[in-house]
């Protein structure tokens, strides 16, 4: 998708469909009224013959207005203007680009000239290029023919020539938001058969080669040679090899600590020998998607070469039934020297991790963030709609829930207290990697933190929020937009 900045005359604008915002109540847009003014009224006569309200969500189409050289004029709905506000944007641009015909490969509109209270021109453009990315997003789905790319090619952001700076900044960092929740929901709905542990460690690699990032990918050995029992405890049922993937973003000053994210890489969770039941269980490729999100958010870092230092760190592996394959009651001992009884072989994510957490000590980190679908308690607790969010310390936690605020991708805080440690009690090792049916997605938290102790960190529970069940099946690219957005804050600072 290709953006461009404008301030022309929009009725003499080449461009196969003119966007012209309408509020609720049959209410004209500065834009509204010009075109208005110089097509005979076509517009209001439209809106008074009842074809429109200006509802969010709702589009008219108008075509050959006189006096317009763009073909069609898209009526698009805002809503009251008094409720007006980053979110409603999104909204009525989503429908916008949803609602476009076939033949449109080109857009103008000049959304980002409308007023949204404490709201800037830079982050209306943003929200603007993200939404397009996302909003024309297709599956590449595994089909005999290829699958078409969504016709749209072109955004044109019409502005007053003073805002042309803003917007410019705007687009860019909506843009590569966009191309990271691609690069995020790709690789989630890529079948678990190709997306494996090895693919996850090759786009790594073709990452770093496009934007000059660091990258390490360790095998089976290396990964023996760390000590890391616990993480090979989960793979140890699997054919498919595992990786331990490190990759480094280094544009800051040398003296600056990183921020080291770590994302859960389980291409495929059957539930190990405490099996999961079988519906629904294809969804469990998407236990990747916190790698995924590690790897998305690293594509944005790239586009946007932000002066920071940034660790992206992925364990990745299967987990699976076999006669090799972990058992409950066995007892792994992980790399930070910490014995674990496994009472549930499905609780592999925070075995994974821990051996991660242990290995991010290394890099002296200003702070650590683990991203992992870690829970089915998390979903029960918060639904789809936001992250879990835990933290051992406050100014980070509030840090990040008000980058997911801002970026339309929020967090909800969760406890990480003290009374809930005893439930990860074992007779047999130091810690057991279940605490019991009550507050499962604060036990597993609980379990991460041990291995955490020597840095600020922070643990985001995507298991709601990075993909869709139903109809809808696909990827969300989350948290990609929330991380993103803290790092630019970071980067600000
Ligand atoms: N990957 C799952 C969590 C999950 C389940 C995410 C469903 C999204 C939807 C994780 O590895 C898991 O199986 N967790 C168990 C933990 C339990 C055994 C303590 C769970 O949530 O049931
Ligand atoms: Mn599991
Ligand atoms: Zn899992």
């Amino acid at each position: 998708m290709e953006f461009s900045i404008k301030s022309a005359a929009p009725e003499k604008l080449r461009t196969d469909c003119l966007l012209v915002g309408i509020y609720e109540g049959r209410k004209l847009t500065d834009l509204a009224k010009s075109l208005d003014a110089v097509s005979e009224k076509a517009i209001s006569a439209a809106l008074k013959s009842g074809d429109m309200e200006g509802k969010t969500g709702s589009t008219l189409i108008l075509r050959q207005l006189s006096g317009v050289v763009a073909p069609r004029v898209m009526l698009v709905g805002l809503g009251k203007a008094d409720d007006a506000s980053l979110k409603s944007l999104r909204n009525s641009f989503r429908a916008a680009v949803k609602a476009l015909p076939a033949g449109v490969e080109n857009v103008a509109t000049d959304f980002v000239s409308l007023s949204i209270k404490k709201t800037t021109v830079q982050q209306k453009a943003a929200a603007l290029a993200e939404v397009a990315l996302d909003a024309t997003y297709k599956v590449n789905a595994v089909k005999e023919k290829s699958v078409e790319p969504h016709p749209l090619k072109q955004v044109s952001v019409l502005v007053e020539k003073t805002d042309q700076a803003a917007a410019t900044e705007g687009v860019s960092q909506g843009s590569s938001v966009g191309q990271g929740v691609a690069l995020a929901k790709d690789l989630g709905n890529l079948p678990p058969n190709i997306c494996t542990p090895s693919y996850l460690g090759k786009q790594a690699e073709k990452l770093a080669k496009e934007y000059g990032f660091k990258v390490e990918v360790l095998e089976q050995a290396a990964i023996e040679k760390l000590n890391m029992g616990s993480f090979l405890g989960v793979t140890r049922g699997s054919e498919e090899p595992p990786r331990f993937i490190v990759l480094q973003h280094l544009q800051g000053k040398k003296s600056q600590k990183p921020v080291v994210l770590v994302g859960k890489g389980i291409t495929f969770d059957t539930g190990g020998i405490s099996l999961k039941p079988g519906a629904d269980m294809d969804e469990m490729k998407y236990d990747m998607c916190g790698a995924a999100s590690v790897l998305g958010v690293f594509k944005a870092l790239g586009e946007l070469k932000l002066p920071l230092n940034v660790v992206g760190l992925i364990p990745t592996c299967e987990n699976m039934p076999s006669g090799r394959a972990t058992k409950p009651g066995d007892v792994l001992t992980s790399m930070s020297g910490q014995t674990i009884e496994v009472l549930n072989t499905d609780a592999e994510g925070r075995l994974i991790l821990c051996d991660a957490l242990t290995y991010a000590e290394r890099f002296e980190p200003a702070a650590v963030i683990d991203i992992a679908t870690l829970t089915g308690a998390c979903v029960i607790a918060l639904g789809h709609h936001v992250s879990g969010l835990f933290a051992n310390n406050d100014a980070l936690a509030k840090a990040l829930l008000a980058a997911g605020e801002q970026a339309n991708d929020r967090a909800w805080q969760m406890p990480l207290w003290d009374d809930y440690q005893g439930q990860l009690d074992s007779n047999f090792a130091d810690i057991a990697n279940i605490g019991g049916r009550a507050a499962g997605s604060i036990t597993a938290a609980c379990f991460l933190s041990r291995f955490a102790k020597k840095y600020d960190w922070a643990h985001l529970d995507i298991a709601g929020t990075a993909w869709k069940s139903g109809k809808e099946k696909g990827g969300t690219g989350r948290p990609v937009p929330l991380l993103v957005t803290y790092l630019l804050e970071q980067a600000a600072k």
